[in-house]
């Protein structure tokens, strides 16, 4: 095969399998590049945060949203049940609950049979990191006993703030950047972030 042409098939070899998503390998087997990219862990992070879905609270300022997704293991499809999931955000000032033991705006949530874990809270506001304010954001940490712990974080499609973030505007934050959706007819949002784990090695 001539140089080039070798070329063009080797790239399109290669985008086959860089594609997102699955490929089932036998009957009850499948492979995949679905894992879910780490993020940085930050410096707010707190152990310990309260066992709860609703992290609103009376007098709490703020775009309410449903937080929602599911987890599941490096096959892309078998639901993971049991996982801890760990989110913290800022409130709408910018600013973190690192002292108070009120834990606001941080909480832990345990994955059901189907992997589903919910959260109720607000979006999060903005701060300054240097002279860049960071887009706005929630972390995650996600920890099962077969899988890999992740670390990551979740951005906001549209947000301004994102192309001059070294973090967020790392191709690898391009599937954690997701859109605020419409959830009913009441007008409440929501915001899909399912998870996929990789095996511990
Ligand atoms: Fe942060």
């Amino acid at each position: 095969m001539e140089r080039k042409k070798f070329l063009i098939a080797a790239s399109l070899a290669a985008f086959s399998v860089s594609t997102f998503g699955r490929v089932k390998i036998s009957n009850n087997e499948f492979k995949g590049d679905c894992a879910t990219t780490n993020d940085i862990l930050g410096p707010f992070y707190r152990p310990d945060a309260p066992t709860r879905r609703d992290l609103t609270y009376e007098g709490l300022t703020g775009s309410v949203i449903e937080l929602q997704g599911r987890v599941f293991k490096s096959d892309c499809v078998t639901p993971l049940p049991n996982a801890l999931v760990e989110i913290w955000h800022c409130n709408t000032k910018g600013e973190y609950d690192n002292k108070s033991k009120n834990f606001y705006q941080r909480g832990k949530w345990f994955s059901k049979e189907d992997g589903a874990y919910t959260f109720k809270t607000i979006l999060p506001g903005k701060y300054l990191n240097g002279i860049l304010y960071r887009p706005a954001h929630i972390h995650f940490r996600v920890t099962e006993k077969n899988s890999q712990e992740l670390i990551s974080q979740i951005y906001f499609q549209g947000d301004p703030h994102i192309s001059k973030d070294p973090w967020a505007s790392n191709k690898n934050a391009e599937l954690r950047t997701l859109p605020i959706t419409l959830k009913d007819v009441k007008g409440n949002l929501a915001v899909n972030f399912d998870i996929f784990l990789k095996d511990k090695q």
